[in-house]
């Protein structure tokens, strides 16, 4: 939710007279682009420390970042405000990057199988809750005025006293407790308050599976998940499916609405979402991560292309806005159906317990990467092309459907266990294939010579 706030939060203050700053106009915008960028420079850093972080501190700990971060700004006026928004932008960047890759990963390790896509949709559901609500209280009439903009700006420190305290009362990941730090009771313990008065053993019995193949690998650090083959392919989808979340243009989409009417399109693009993002949370474990991916992915496409043709001939024919608008609409809707959230928890569910911390904190990193990417670059390629700029995502959406169909597996179901031992069929079915083909052509050149 605070990471939805703060992605959604930061515009309306932009058009409130906030400054009484004697500096010109080129020095205030230079200092809004450094605290809109420095959120998400933040968030690329800390996400890469997931792994550590998750280990040693814990989701409840790093909530003081975001209670720093979020009354350095609350109280901006009472200091040099634009100092103390950076800064506080740089703190609660730090504070999502961490918490993106955390929550997913605990919301991961606690969900019973059958259940873990829709509870990992949450993350998302929650994300677009948070981008709802700044946007709503951002405008004029309530937060959104000279007056009230650094308490819409500190807000979430709000959400994370609360989380503070609600943390208090959420139990330890049974896998961590179990696989971890070997302490059965304890995990059995916390599966009980998590399940209620299910039966632990399957589950005691999968976790053992799991404990007994990270122990033959010990730890899992970042640079052995890139050097070792066997992490190979599920690493590549890892990154693919953050670069596709990315790189379909969503925030680009945003930031372009957020161009044509500041207020109402930007409040009634989310909408869409909030109530999409509901019915998802029940489709996810109906029809599977991979078919919701690639739909989503191929009704953006579409929506893409519509959208540029709107544009093109814009000038032509007066109601072809209409079609613009009703592409932008649908390109967001299909964002939700599954490129917006599966992302966010298929990562957690591609590795098992040993190198999951790792894999989580290159996933948020890249997914930060890209975000940042397209926030830095988006208006100049926008000016560059033109109405043609969302052809660039057309292309690119059309690279990951194959992508997606070729490489991105069905987890649904699956125990981690299972998916990692699929993982390694397959790897292993790749080597012999190789090896026989290896084989075959020193055969042919042995009977040449
Ligand atoms: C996802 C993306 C984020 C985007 C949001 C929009 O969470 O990671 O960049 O702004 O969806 O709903």
């Amino acid at each position: 939710f605070q990471y939805g706030y703060s992605l959604g939060v930061i515009n309306a203050p932009q058009r409130a007279n906030l400054e009484e700053l004697d500096v010109g106009k080129s020095t205030l915008t230079l200092y809004w682009s450094l605290s809109v960028s420095i959120f998400a420079i933040g968030g690329m850093i800390s996400s890469f420390t997931v792994g550590w972080v998750g280990d040693k501190l814990a989701m409840l700990a790093v909530n003081v970042l975001s209670i720093i971060g979020n009354l350095l700004m609350g109280l901006a006026k009472f200091g040099p405000s634009h100092i103390l928004i950076i800064a506080g932008r740089a703190i609660t960047g730090l504070y999502c990057g961490l918490s993106s890759g955390l929550v997913p990963m605990y919301v991961g390790e606690i969900s019973p199988t059958a259940l873990r896509g829709a509870l990992g949709t949450l993350h998302q559901l929650a994300i677009v809750t948070g981008i709802l609500l700044s946007q709503v209280l951002g405008l004029d009439f309530l937060l959104g005025n000279d007056d009230m903009w650094p308490l819409l700006l500190g807000l979430s420190g709000a959400a994370a006293l609360l989380q503070f305290f609600l943390l208090l009362l959420c139990p330890e990941s049974p896998r961590y407790l179990y696989i971890k730090l070997g302490k059965v009771e304890e995990a059995k313990k916390s599966l009980k308050r998590l399940r209620g008065d299910c039966d632990p053993t399957k589950e005691i019995t999968e976790m053992e599976k799991e404990k007994q193949e990270a122990a033959s690998e010990k730890r899992v650090s970042i640079r052995k998940l890139f050097s070792s083959s066997s992490y190979r392919q599920p690493v590549i989808v890892a990154l693919m499916v953050q670069i596709s979340q990315q790189f379909s243009g969503i925030n680009a989409v945003s930031l372009s609405s957020e161009r044509i009417d500041t207020n109402c399109i930007t409040v009634g693009l989310i909408k869409p979402n909030i109530l999409n993002e509901f019915l998802q949370v029940f489709l996810v474990e109906k029809t599977g991560r991979r078919s919701l991916f690639i739909a989503g992915l191929i009704g953006m496409l579409a929506s893409a292309v519509a959208m540029t043709v709107g544009l093109v001939l814009l000038g032509t024919f007066a109601w072809m806005s209409y079609m613009s608008m009703v592409a932008i609409f649908l390109f967001v809707i299909f964002f939700e159906v599954g490129p917006g959230p599966i992302p966010w928890f298929i990562v957690a569910e591609l590795f098992s317990q040993g190198p999951r911390p790792a894999a989580i904190a290159i996933a948020g990193f890249c997914n930060w990467t890209c975000n940042f990417i397209i926030g830095m670059c988006f208006q100049y390629i926008a000016d560059l092309c033109g109405p043609y700029v969302f052809t660039i995502f057309a292309v690119l959406l059309l690279g990951f459907i194959l992508f997606a169909h070729f490489k991105v597996p069905e987890t649904k179901g699956k125990s981690f266990e299972e998916i990692s031992a699929a993982f390694r069929r397959k790897r292993r079915s790749a080597i012999k294939g190789h090896k026989a083909a290896t084989e075959l052509e020193d055969l042919r050149g042995s009977e040449e010579a």
